[in-house]
């Protein structure tokens, strides 16, 4: 019981923290993956990870994220899978604060054929309709429509598009490039 609060009190402070990160503080986070990304074998301190406020007095209630996200799903770059999180119950992140409406979920993916040799990349709204609004997203990140957003890797890299949340409160891109260059080219889709 206790455990569970405590792991909310540190999703969400992530997803609140990482907003705060500009593009130009990308390369100290991935340099230093644990802080964020709490890949295995990581260990450092909440007071220390330079995303929570040391001088709070609830960093020392807040269980150290290792021990927290010590069984979580991992994926292949060693990351905490927070979509196999949800589908495994590890975690049931709320509506709204006080749990009272439920998520709008969306079944709908986006593939991306401009790719280079690269496999293309599915965007699946499912996945992250359970951690995201529609109003995340739209407008102001991606026009409704499809292909009409000139995405390119070197804008992601920027903390553009999908660099908004993926480098920083999301699986960062310039590791495990095929968890978003997933789909084979010659599926013909
Ligand atoms: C968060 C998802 C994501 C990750 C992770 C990711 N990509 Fe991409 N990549 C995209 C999207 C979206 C596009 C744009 C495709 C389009 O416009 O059709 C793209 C486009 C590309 C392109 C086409 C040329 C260009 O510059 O746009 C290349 C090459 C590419 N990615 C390489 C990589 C490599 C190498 C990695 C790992 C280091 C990687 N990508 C990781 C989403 C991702
Ligand atoms: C994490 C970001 C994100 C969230 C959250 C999100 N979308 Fe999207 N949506 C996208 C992207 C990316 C595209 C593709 C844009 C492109 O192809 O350039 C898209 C495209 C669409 C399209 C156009 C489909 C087409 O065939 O033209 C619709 C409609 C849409 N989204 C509705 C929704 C709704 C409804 C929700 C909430 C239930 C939602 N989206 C949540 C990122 C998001
Ligand atoms: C508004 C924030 C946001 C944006 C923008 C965003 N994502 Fe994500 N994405 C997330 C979150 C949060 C997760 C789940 C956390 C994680 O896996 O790190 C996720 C997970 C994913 C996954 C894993 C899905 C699964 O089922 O395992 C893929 C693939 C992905 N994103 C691709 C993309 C691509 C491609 C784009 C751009 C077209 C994009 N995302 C834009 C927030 C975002």
């Amino acid at each position: 019981m206790f455990k569970s609060i405590k792991i909310i009190l540190v999703t969400s402070l992530w997803i609140g923290a990482g907003a705060a990160f500009a593009a130009d503080t990308l390369e100290p986070v991935l340099k230093d993956r644990g802080r964020h990304f709490q890949t295995e074998g990581t260990d450092i301190p909440v007071e220390k990870d330079g995303i929570h406020d040391p001088e709070n007095p609830s960093v020392e209630v807040l269980q150290p994220p290792s021990e927290a996200l010590a069984g979580f799903p991992r994926d292949s770059a060693g990351i905490v899978d927070w979509v196999q999180a949800i589908k495994q119950g590890y975690i049931e992140p709320r509506a709204d604060l006080e749990g009272l409406s439920s998520k709008q979920t969306l079944d709908l993916d986006i593939i991306f054929t401009d790719t280079g040799a690269m496999p293309n990349v599915r965007f699946p709204h499912l996945s992250h309709t359970l951690w995201l609004d529609c109003s995340n997203c739209h407008p102001a990140i991606f026009v409704e429509k499809k292909g009409a957003n000139p995405i390119a890797m070197n804008d992601i890299f920027q903390g553009k598009y999908c660099g908004v949340c993926h480098g920083k409160v999301a699986f960062p891109p310039t590791l495990n490039c095929t968890r978003c260059h997933s789909v084979p080219k010659d599926t013909g889709k």
